[in-house]
């Protein structure tokens, strides 16, 4: 453990429509005034030893005590303040960045690294900020923790409910959601209410329930965004703090960029670093209500969401405003990519030996138009998101597979020992 504690910057939860200040002892998840979403907001006035807390940081790294080794809580200072004793952790965050190597030359750009998220303990991005709302919870007694979702935070919800003795009840779609993460939410303990409708219904059903009966941990909650924003941080540690010139990342109900937003944002204003990342979010076309708010300047106009990656079939993203908010402040971009692009792109993704699931891959593809329109330089550092791992979703790649040359050729059913052995003949002369 570290000595000397450092004096941590101050958050103030406000309402981001009406700024009214907010409780967090209330745990009200939209503002009590206008119904808005709430967000946490950094005091930074106060001066910040940077070079300490770099060093810090470091330590941390090499102790074994669980809220150092925390990809999330590593970074606690700049988390609303919860009790080492009420976190629940599952060694969430400290995932690995790879060189793209087939990524970089199918997106035709030179420096280009996957972060991979699917790397945590629930195989998936939502743990960095599960961790945050649900020892938030345990450390105010709830009982009984509730989402929304096309599944992985629901699979991420199970895992810290039960870690933390809490009843888990998740909402889902009754169709369309991959079975692995299905599988994943009733192995952790969950209960289920598969709803006749889309994300978007489910979120509209959970955002009518009484904060203060269920702790309702969809991104809607701010201490989701505050745990999700340590990828930003994670990424500039794990970095030696040199700042990439583009994060490109999947948008569907848009928690995620307008945390890792938010982190840049306030690593920058604290003085670990001298500029921010440029965000690219990138959005499957037949569920992109995004990308026209985005280039109209008008208000958000919710869809009905078509799309095979399905984490991010979501027509009215709650988070739409934060994350504009987000991507302007870093005179970044919004776009959208069709379902087959999608695919090809995690289909290379796995060829680098590394593997997504659909929505992820939605990074690669969004970075390959991007260098085409020449908003990315091919010299640009590059940042792709990947937001969950491969096996979230094995029907999917299974069926690319099996209708795409050359894996279509991959499988060749063989009838005996000589079979197989004039098979590896013939794959022996191939790879000379
Ligand atoms: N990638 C994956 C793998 C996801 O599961 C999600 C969202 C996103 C990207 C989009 O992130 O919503 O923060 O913009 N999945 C949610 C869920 C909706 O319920 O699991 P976002």
């Amino acid at each position: 453990m570290i000595s000397a504690a450092l004096p941590p910057p101050r958050l103030q939860l406000r309402c981001t429509e009406c700024a009214a200040a907010q409780s967090e002892r209330d745990a009200a998840v939209f503002c009590e005034t206008c119904g808005g979403l709430l967000a946490f907001e950094l005091d930074s006035s106060a001066g910040f030893d940077v070079a300490r807390y770099r060093d810090v940081l470091a330590e941390r790294r090499r102790s074994n005590d669980v809220i150092d080794r925390s990809g999330v809580w590593r970074f606690r200072e700049l988390l609303p303040a919860i009790a080492p004793s009420d976190v629940v952790s599952l060694r969430e965050g400290d995932v690995p960045l790879y060189e793209a190597r087939r990524g970089a030359v199918y997106a035709n750009a030179n420096r280009v690294r996957y972060m991979h998220l699917g790397m945590n303990p629930t195989a998936s991005f939502k743990d960095f900020g599960m961790t945050v709302a649900m020892s938030h919870a345990r450390a105010r007694g709830a009982r009984l923790a509730v989402c929304a979702s096309t599944g992985n935070t629901s699979a991420s919800m199970a895992a810290y409910a039960a870690r933390a003795g809490m009843t888990a009840v998740v909402l889902v779609p009754d169709a369309g959601i991959s079975e692995a993460k299905l599988a994943q939410t009733l192995d952790y303990g969950a209960r289920v209410l598969a709803i006749g409708g889309d994300f978007d219904a489910a979120l509209e059903i959970v955002r009518t329930l009484d904060a203060r009966r269920f702790a309702i941990v969809n991104s809607v909650n701010p201490l989701r965004i505050e745990g999700q924003k340590t990828t930003a941080l994670l990424l500039l540690e794990s970095s030696g703090w040199h700042v990439p010139d583009w994060v490109v990342l999947p948008g569907g109900n848009l928690g995620n960029s307008s945390a890792i937003g938010k982190g840049f944002r306030e690593a920058h204003a604290l003085g670990l670093i001298d500029r921010i990342p440029r965000l690219a979010v990138v959005q499957a076309a037949g569920a992109a209500p995004f990308v026209r708010a985005f280039e109209s300047g008008e208000p958000l106009q919710p869809v009905h969401a078509q799309t095979t990656a399905t984490a991010i079939k979501i027509g009215a993203p709650a988070s739409w405003r934060k994350s504009l908010g987000e991507v302007r402040a870093s005179n970044g971009t919004v776009l959208a990519v069709p379902d087959e692009t999608i695919a090809d792109a995690r289909a290379v993704i796995g060829i680098d030996g590394i593997g997504c699931e659909p929505a992820s891959a939605a990074s690669l593809a969004g970075l390959r138009v991007l260098v085409e329109r020449g908003v990315i330089a091919a010299n640009d550092d590059v940042v792709l998101m990947l937001t969950g791992h491969m096996l979230k979703d094995t029907a999917y790649a299974a069926a690319y597979h099996a209708g795409t040359a050359p894996f279509a050729n991959a499988i060749a059913h063989v009838a005996n020992a000589d079979d197989a052995r004039r098979h590896l003949d013939s794959l022996v002369q191939e790879a000379c």
